[in-house]
This record gives C-alpha cells, structure tokens and sequence, in this order.
C-alpha cells in the first residue's frame, strides 16, 4: 500500500470508529408509524386466507404461526364475495372471528380491503366496470384487477365495502392497521370512453385552453393539433412525449384518488393508531410513488426474488426506494417462502437465503417481513407458490427457517425499536425523468434504471448507507447528493438543486440530467438546462454508442459505454476531471466529466456510463470531495453493513451474501445479538447473519 494512501485508510478508520462507537447524544426514543406500540418492533409475519378453509382449521394454522413467532398476518384483501355474498348482505362475523383467534396466539391482524377482486354478482350487475384492454376488449370476470379504477360505480362500492369493514373493525384493538386493494391493479387502466373523458376533462382542469396544450406540446409536429378536448386519444404507444408523460400524471392520480376514496372511508371509523398503508412493487413504474403513498401512514412492498437469486445490491436498493417514498422506514407486506409461481423458472432460494432476505431488509429499515402465503389454497391460479405449510396442513421444509427468523426477531426486535437508516447520501429519482426516458430510449440498451443501481453500488459500498428520494425531496443533510438520469428537470426543481448546492452541498448530475421540463419540452437550453450557469459548462452533443469508447483522466482509465455527451468546460473555473480517448472523432478527447465550485457546495455532471472500476473511483472521489463518513470499518466485498440509529441507539448488521465464509474485524469488542456474547470479529458462512451494538 502507498503512504499517503496508508494514511488515508487509517484517517477514514479512525473517523470510522469514531462514527461507529461514540454513543449519540441519548433523545427521546422515537415512536416510528411502522412499529405497532405493544407489539415487538420488527415482525415476522404472513398473508392467511381464513376464508378459504374451515373454520375448524384455524387453530392449527394459528398454532403453528405462533410456533415460529409469527405474530402478524394480513387476511381478507380477496375475500370480497365472503364478506359480502350478495349485493348489501355483509357477513364479517367470520372475520372477526378469524381475528379473534389469531389475536388468542398473539398474532395481530392487517386488513386488506378486497378491492382487487370484485365479486360476480358486482361485474354481473354492471359489466361496465370492466376494464376495457387497449385494444377495445373487454376483460371477463375470474382473474383479478379486473374493475376499471375510474369508474364511479365501482368506487362507490369500494367505498361501501370499506366502510362496512371499517365500522366492524375500526376499534378492534388486534387490528393494527389496514392494507388498501391488493398492488392497486397494477396500475391497469380502462381504456374505455369514460377514461378517456375523465383524461380530456383532467387535461383541460390542468392546460385550461386547448391552445397552451397545443403550445407546449407543440402539436404542429406531425398535424397533431387539437381544436377541442374530446379529440384528444389515450396514447397506446407512439403517442406525443408530452401526451404520454401527462397519461401517466393521469393514471397516477386516478390511483390517489381510488386510495383517496377507501382511505376517508376508513378513516371515518377507524381509530387513529390504525395505519393505512398499500403495497407497492419495488421500481414497478405504473404509477408516481411518491404522489401515491403521500397520503399514507407508511408505505410498504412486496419483495420477489422470481427466476434466480437475491441480487443485494439491487434488492438494497430497492428497499432504499421505498424507504425514500416517505422518507422513514417501510414494511416488506410480501416475500417469497423460497419460489414464486410466476417466474420463467420458479426455482426456490437456496438454504440460508430466505433469512438473509428478511434480515437485509430490516437493515434497510423495513420493520416487518411478511411471507406470500401461509398455505396454497387447494385450487386456483396460485396452487404452485412457495408457502410454510403445504396442503396437508404441515410445515414445508423452509417453515424452519422462517422459524428461525421468527426467534431472532423476537430476541433482539428491542434494538431496533425507534431507529432507522440514517445516510449523508442520496440518491435522486424521478418517476418523470424515468418515464421520458422509457419513452424514446435513443439507445435500447440505456437502463435508467441500472444506471441508477451502478451508482448505488458503488456508494453505498463506500458509505454504507445511501438515501434513494424524490428530486423533490428536502435536501439539507445530505453532504453529498446524486442525480444518477435527471432527465427531466423543470425550473422549481432546479432552483431546488442549486440551493442546495448554494449552501455547501455536493451534487452530482449523470448523463441525459436537465434536457426537458415538466412537458417533455427540450429545454431551450443546452443540459443540463437550468444548471448549465452554475457548472460552467454544458453538453454539446450526446452520442448512442454502438460500442465500448476509452475514458481516462483523474479517475483512471477504462471504457464508457451505451450512452456519451461531449462535454465543454465555458467557466475559467470548471474543472475537467475525465475525457474520452479515441472514438467516434466528435468525441476524442473531449470532456466526459467537469466540475466546478459553486456557492458554498460544487456541482459536477458526469457525461458517460462509466465501467465499474471507474464507477467506483468517482464514487470514491464523490464521497472524498463532500466529507461522507461510512457508517462502520469496511467489510469484505461480499458482505453487506447497515446501520440502524435512533436516539443513542445503534445497531448493526452485517449479511454474507456470499458462497464463501467470511471473517469480519469488528474494529473493537462489541455485543453479538444473535450468537450471544462478545466478539472482536465475526465469521459469517454463506448468507450468515450477525447483529451487533456496542457493548
Ligand atoms: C403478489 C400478490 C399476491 C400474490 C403474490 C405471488 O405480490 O400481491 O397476492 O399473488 O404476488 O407472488
């Protein structure tokens, strides 16, 4: 090892340790929404289907929950034509029931409105509620997500039925909180005359004239001029950037105000320490997250692994995703008891890896993991999935597991109670930039999305804890923050940015940041649009690669791929950190990263996708230049540290998410949670699992 590099390993330990053992000042322990006052804080739990089994059944399912210290399930969010077998006649007798006896083992109950599946005398009554597919077909009754979420007709029965469920159960002290629709449909629209008016009608509330529509979407392009509302289409594909940008506001505030509708139902009755959340599906992107879980107590997801293995780092980052939707900690509603039924091969995680799952996500601060399902119903669409309990009614093999589990999150649930992740990093996303890059790709290999995980890898590795949020989302805090595709980058939102940078933050943009506004209008500025002043430079020209182009200069050397934009320094006092060597001749030699100081902070844009071992030396580069401290000493590559603090509280853990035992240096003596005991160092096996604090 060099000196200076020795020194600086020894500097960044030191701080480390310091970070690591110096106890924060003791506060008040906070009182997170995701943690149930007088249950445990962090819960195992699963998805339980009362009402497909006789109720003489229940006390051994129930009985072999308990046994593994599961002590959460959520019931009833398909249970529709049960509760309510005809039109008004409600039966939740046997849902109280169901909860009754859960609560008896010490289970508390989440319930799911049923809204995902209407009953057949509804879709028999008024077929219109339906939904129409794109291509005019009108779907049948037996799947589900089948009703047309704008529909008036069918919302008032959502309405009804929650509110039938919330005078039931809204004072029921074992439920603790209440799940609305099942993965709000998918975000599956209706493609039928009353959407389309409701769009027309949305788009004139929000354009006011049809000429600013016009205007901003520039409609003179390709005669696609509107004279009057009613002719604009829902885009199906190839539609007008702006028009289709817009579709998707639309379809996100149809889906609020779906939520909107069973939440004041709900609320009306319900008691105020009942949450209300919905499970989301990690980067599904039928929706905006952050408009849709806004009104929510917490948001949740359901975490599949489906054809393969746990990919840490993208499954860390998708937990961070949701963590940042409200910005506090979340619970994973669903997860995979070893295999899905969906996938192109079903197979079933290996020995060891179901656990590390749960437990990676409590380190990235989920506090309850729920297990899709407890036991397959004997017939429908679903007779394949993993479970706990097989269709004789007896433990699974990965029963033990989650048993296991279950153990562990009771014996060491009060560490976590009150604390969250806490990250000087974050990472900005943006469903707008995401989506107007979906739309008109320019390189089909461009993933937004994948870009977005090679900068995360590379941070969190060196920080150990990375904030994923909205562009949107206050930044004070955050000594660095990274705009990995910012593609979409309005004037208020820029304004936000430079702010930021204004009062001494580091911000970092990547390739295709600040081309368009909020209209997918091109800025008529060159990228990144309103933050070009303040970087002292700009993009000339972006270029789709065909292959591989050579990239050197303060980062090392190594090759740029898909995407490159020919940068220029203008400011005498912008930096170039990096150019690109020989290539397409429009690129040789050009910048490919510049930086420059600006208020109190810099801002630096980084105009390539760059190789791995250059991703991390920006990253370590981006983390040296704004002062981030990793939250622990390091750990070997394959092994994951996270953090949890609240209060004077902090706990870690530590993952091998690899096929090789590792051996980690905890730096000093700390208290070992789950082996019991003390220990300078751990040695972790395959998907082993340590929690620590110090002593
Ligand atoms: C989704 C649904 C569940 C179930 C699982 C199967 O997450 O919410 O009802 O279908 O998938 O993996």
């Amino acid at each position: 090892m060099q000196p200076l590099r020795f020194i600086r390993e020894i500097l960044i330990l030191l701080a480390a340790l310091q970070f690591a053992f110096v106890p924060a000042t003791p506060q008040e322990q906070k009182q997170l929404r995701t943690q149930i006052s007088g249950h445990d804080a962090i819960l195992v739990g699963t998805a339980w289907y009362p009402e497909q089994w006789p109720e003489s059944r229940w006390e051994e399912d129930l009985r072999l929950m308990e046994a593994a210290n599961i002590k959460l399930v959520r019931i009833a969010e398909f249970s529709w034509s049960r509760m309510e077998p005809s039109e008004g006649h409600y039966d939740l007798d046997w849902l109280e029931r169901a909860v009754a006896a859960a609560a008896k083992h010490h289970i508390v109950s989440v319930l799911g409105t049923p809204t995902a599946t209407p009953p057949a005398w509804l879709t028999q009554k008024y077929p219109e509620i339906l939904r129409v597919e794109p291509d005019g077909r009108r779907v049948t009754h037996g799947n589900r997500a089948h009703a047309s979420a704008t529909s008036p007709i069918y919302r008032e029965y959502c309405r009804k039925i929650s509110t039938e469920m919330a005078k039931r159960f809204g004072h029921n002290v074992d439920v603790a909180g209440w799940q609305i629709d099942n993965e709000y449909g998918y975000a599956l629209m209706s493609y039928d005359d009353l959407t389309r008016k409701k769009f027309q009608d949305w788009l004139q509330n929000k354009y006011k004239t049809v000429e600013n529509l016009n205007t901003l979407w520039t409609t003179a392009y390709w005669s696609e001029t509107y004279d009057n509302w009613g002719e604009v289409p829902i885009p199906v594909g190839g539609h007008n950037p702006g028009l289709q940008l817009e579709w998707k506001r639309f379809v996100t505030d149809t889906w609020k105000d779906y939520q909107a509708n069973q939440i004041a139902a709900i609320r009306k009755y319900a008691e105020p320490r009942q949450f209300i959340t919905g499970n989301f599906m990690g980067f599904f992107d039928g929706f905006d997250h952050y408009v849709i879980t806004e009104p929510l107590t917490f948001a949740s997801w359901d975490d599949y692994v489906g054809s393969g293995h746990l990919d840490a780092d993208f499954n860390g980052l998708s937990h961070d995703l949701t963590r940042g939707f409200k910005r506090e900690n979340f619970w994973v509603m669903e997860t995979q008891p070893g295999a899905v039924n969906w996938a192109g091969v079903n197979n079933f995680l290996n020995r060891g890896e179901v656990r590390a799952m749960a437990w990676q996500a409590v380190a990235h601060g989920a506090d309850e993991v729920g297990y899709w399902q407890w036991r397959s119903a004997l017939n429908g669409q679903e007779q394949y999935h993993g479970t706990l309990v097989g269709a004789d009614g007896t433990p699974v093999p990965v029963y033990k597991e989650v048993s296991q589990l279950g153990r562990e999150f009771s014996k060491v649930q009060e560490a976590f109670r009150g604390t969250t992740p806490q990250s000087e990093v974050a990472l900005l996303y943006s469903y707008d930039s995401h989506w107007a890059i979906q739309f008109q790709k320019h390189n089909q290999k461009y993933d937004d999305i994948g870009l977005l995980k090679s900068y995360y890898r590379a941070l969190r590795k060196l920080t150990q804890s990375v904030d994923v949020i909205s562009a949107k989302s206050p930044l004070e805090g955050y000594k660095l923050v990274v705009a990995p595709s910012l593609n979409v980058l309005p004037r208020a939102v820029a304004e936000h940015l430079l702010n930021y940078v204004r009062s001494g933050g580091h911000l970092v943009l990547g390739p295709r940041s600040g081309l368009k506004d909020e209209h997918s209008e091109l800025l008529a500025q060159r990228q990144p649009g309103y933050l070009a002043d303040a970087l002292g430079g700009r993009v000339e020209q972006f270029y789709a690669l065909e292959k591989d182009f050579s990239v050197s200069g303060k980062w090392g050397s190594g090759q740029a791929s898909i995407w490159a934009e020919q940068l220029s320094a203008l400011n005498p006092d912008t930096q170039i950190l990096m150019r690109f060597g020989k290539s397409n001749g429009w690129l040789d030699d050009q910048p490919a990263a510049i930086t420059r100081s600006y208020g109190k902070g810099s801002i630096a844009y980084i105009g390539a996708i760059l190789d791995e071992k250059l991703m991390k030396a920006a990253a370590e580069w981006m983390v040296k230049e704004s002062g981030v401290a990793p939250a622990f000493i390091s750990v070997p590559d394959s092994v994951e540290v996270s953090v949890r603090s609240g209060g004077d509280k902090r706990v870690f853990v530590l993952i091998n998410f690899g096929q090789e035992t590792q051996k980690v240096n905890l730096g000093k003596k700390m208290k070992l949670l789950l082996s019991d005991g003390q220990g300078e160092s751990v040695e972790l096996p395959p998907y082993g699992v340590e929690v620590f604090q110090a002593p």
